[in-house]
């Protein structure tokens, strides 16, 4: 998984141990991996949504790699990853890439093709998607080990279109159960983009209504097909809409637009409000984020409960520090920073404050 996910990674993991009725798991948590013994079939694991991949690991006690191409071990793991592929089905493996240090070498090549022949797929080093993974574990031992789906799982089958600036999907799987996961919430995420947040939230349980909206209509289109896709649709209210004058698709333009609604006047109001503004590199700027950030605060203060939440995700980590280090109407309970592209966002939980 992504670094900085690890402990929701294992509650995750936890939580699908009791529903499958399994006794307690023995783990391993690294910031970047779990190690587990499941003792259940290892396609449970693939329900999972806050990892990256699951991979099935082999080890051995030998002091080099070239003890790999001993015949018994050469056999076990082409058992195993004959294993793998067929759990795998109906998803099937195209072939097999091996990457380890020195892939290129005698010794890695002899490896991959045994390997590759041995469960009678192509060897395709820059595209095979049975991912075989060598490595020198933590204790010295040498651990071969192979990705068990043909994607990974953070690849979601509901992604059918990409939006610029949009987050990993196993990363907002995490964040929405950061944020609590409760059947009663009313659930808003502006500034929607591809829907990620809104979609995973949905995924991950009822809710009293999931709304989002969006500036960019290309982005609201895109989120539409991405909820559809996911088999969500149908339990969202998506439209145009600005944030900084209202988080609710069912305002209307005009309604938002006559300034009343940000200083008081009935409107609806969230347990919950997911957000993922532009970060100012692939959407948006830094000048007009200040800007835009105050707003989107204040207005979202003013449609959520008293002892709602708020969760953000930005890369624009001074400019939020600044503005919630001392907000009037939001308390950070929570704070960490993930990775997601190769950024480290800044991700916090906000809980809306009495008054103001
Ligand atoms: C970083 S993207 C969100 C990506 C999204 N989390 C995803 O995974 O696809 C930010 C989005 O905010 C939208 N946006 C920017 N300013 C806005 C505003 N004032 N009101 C509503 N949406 C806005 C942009 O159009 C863009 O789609």
């Amino acid at each position: 998984m992504a670094p900085g996910l690890a402990d929701l990674a294992l509650n995750e993991l936890r939580a699908l141990a009791r529903r499958a009725r399994l006794p307690a798991l023995e783990t391993t948590p690294r910031d970047d991996a779990i190690a587990v013994a499941w003792p259940g079939d290892p396609v449970e694991l693939h329900a999972l949504r806050t990892v990256q991949s699951v991979a099935r690991v082999w080890r051995f006690d030998v002091p080099r790699p070239k003890a790999l191409l001993d015949n018994t071990a050469v056999r076990t793991l082409v058992d195993g990853l004959r294993t793998v592929v067929e759990s795998a089905r109906p998803a099937r493996f195209e072939g097999l890439r091996l990457s380890a240090a020195g892939s290129g070498s005698a010794v890695m090549r002899r490896l991959a093709e045994a390997l590759a022949a041995g469960v009678g797929l192509p060897l395709r080093d820059d595209d095979g998607d049975l991912v075989v993974r060598v490595r020198r574990g933590a204790d010295g031992a040498w651990e071969v080990l192979a990705r068990t789906t043909p994607r990974p799982l953070s690849v979601r089958a509901w992604r059918v279109c990409d939006r610029p600036g949009g987050i990993d999907a196993a990363l907002a799987a995490a964040l929405v159960r950061l944020a609590g996961v409760r059947a009663g919430d009313r659930v808003a995420n502006p500034m929607l983009g591809g829907g990620t947040l809104l979609i995973e939230r949905a995924l991950a349980g009822p809710a009293a209504c999931l709304h989002g909206v969006d500036t960019d209509l290309a982005a609201l289109a895109c989120a539409e097909r991405n909820a559809a896709a996911a088999g969500v649709a149908e339990r969202m209210v998506l439209a145009p809409g600005d944030a900084t004058l209202s988080l609710d698709p069912t305002a209307g333009v005009d309604a938002a637009a006559d300034g009343a609604a940000v200083d008081g006047g009935p409107r609806r109001r969230y347990d919950l409000v997911l957000v993922d503004p532009p970060w100012g590199d692939a959407v948006g700027d830094h000048v007009a984020n200040a800007t835009l950030y105050e707003t989107l605060l204040r207005v979202a203060a003013a449609q959520t409960v008293t002892a709602g939440h708020l969760l953000l995700i930005t890369h624009e980590v001074r400019l939020a520090e600044r503005l919630l280090g001392d907000h009037p109407a939001w308390g950070v309970r929570h704070a960490r920073r993930v990775w997601q592209g190769g950024h480290r966002p800044l991700c916090v939980v906000l809980e809306r404050l009495p008054g103001g």
